[in-house]
């Protein structure tokens, strides 16, 4: 019986010394307790008067044992921390990552500025869609079928009477056929163009304007549009109106600004003259108020439409419109 006991400690005390987590270490103890239960089951057969100090003996070893079990306990649940921390370690000396904020493009700075500028004067915005009939694009803004100035933007068709617009013009038609006058609105919108160089994108943004009340006259449109240069570019900007022609407005204005780079002396960005011209502009013409069931007789109005590209490209110097698109950080990062 001794030599079993002895042989069962240094058994479990050399397998203890190679446990190296909680879990083998369980698993040791258990397997001990299991052989510990047979010795202690052979006691049955020893003579009565050995009984006691076999029990004795017994009962320390058990308790010696646990001991040990408990102190191994210790380095063991140690030992695996240690795998832990080596395992979880970071190099707190490492640079930490650049994480670069997000900006708005300058498409959008610019659109938002617009509208800012216009919402100060009572226009409230509206967008139409993208999609547009031929009716909307075009014949309702005193342009039909065979009218030579569907020759001014090269359209993409998607069937017959179905197009990308061209122009946020649409958008006037659609507010007035649900609106009576007043109207004010802004029509901020893409347009697409069958039109591809430096200056000019397949897909730009527009700003679309239309005020109709009673009595509305072209110094309402001057006066609003030497707002608008003030406070999109410098206090001194200029407007100058010129002559043109736009099928839905009679009388039609090309609209310049004085340069805001040389001030209107002439420089290399108005090459020369002075001005920029920035938008198109006019009178609604009275087919278009007719169309809409507004009665040109009672009211009057002015449209406007601009190209925000443009805008941006003049306020910020920007000479290539693809810049705009590309989306280079290099180059958007400059706007933030
Ligand atoms: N729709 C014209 C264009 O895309 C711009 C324009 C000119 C809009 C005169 C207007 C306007 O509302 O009155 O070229």
């Amino acid at each position: 019986m001794k030599e079993k006991i002895e042989n069962l400690r240094s058994e479990i005390e050399l397998a203890m010394e190679k446990t190296a987590t909680g879990t083998e270490l369980y698993q040791l103890k258990l397997k001990f307790q299991a052989e510990l239960k047979t010795i202690m089951g052979g006691m049955k057969d020893l003579p009565k008067e050995e009984k006691p100090a076999f029990g004795k003996i017994v009962n320390e070893f058990k308790q010696a044992m646990e001991e040990k079990f408990e102190l191994r306990a210790i380095v063991v649940r140690e030992k695996e921390m240690q795998a832990k921390y080596e395992k979880e370690r970071i190099d707190i000396s490492m640079p930490g990552k650049n994480r670069k904020n997000g900006a708005l493009h300058p498409i959008t700075l610019v659109k938002n500025e617009l509208i800012d500028i216009f919402a100060g004067m009572g226009f409230k915005v509206f967008e139409g869609p993208e999609i547009e009939t031929d009716y909307y694009n075009f014949t309702a803004l005193n342009t039909p079928k065979d009218h030579p100035a569907r020759d001014m933007q090269d359209t993409f068709y998607l069937a017959e009477n179905l197009l990308l617009r061209t122009q946020t013009s649409a958008g006037q038609i659609r507010v007035m056929e649900k609106q009576s006058p007043p109207i004010k609105i802004l029509s901020p919108g893409r347009v697409f163009r069958s039109d591809d160089d430096a200056t000019h994108s397949p897909m730009f943004h527009q700003m679309e304007g239309l005020v109709v009340d009673k009595g509305i006259t072209l110094c309402d449109l001057q006066g609003m549009l030497a707002e608008f240069a003030r406070k999109m570019f410098s206090e001194t900007t200029k407007v100058r109106l010129r002559p043109s022609y736009f099928p839905f407005t009679e009388p039609s204005v090309e609209v310049d600004l004085s340069c805001s780079e040389c001030g209107g002396k002439g420089c290399r960005l108005c090459k020369g003259t002075g001005w920029i011209e920035v938008l198109g502009a006019g009178m609604v013409n009275r087919h278009v108020l007719e169309n809409c069931g507004v009665n040109p007789d009672e009211y009057t109005g002015f449209a406007f439409g601009m190209g925000v590209e443009r805008i941006a490209m003049l306020k910020y110097g920007i000479n290539n419109i693809k810049t705009l698109f590309e989306n280079d950080i290099r180059f958007i990062s400059q706007f933030e």
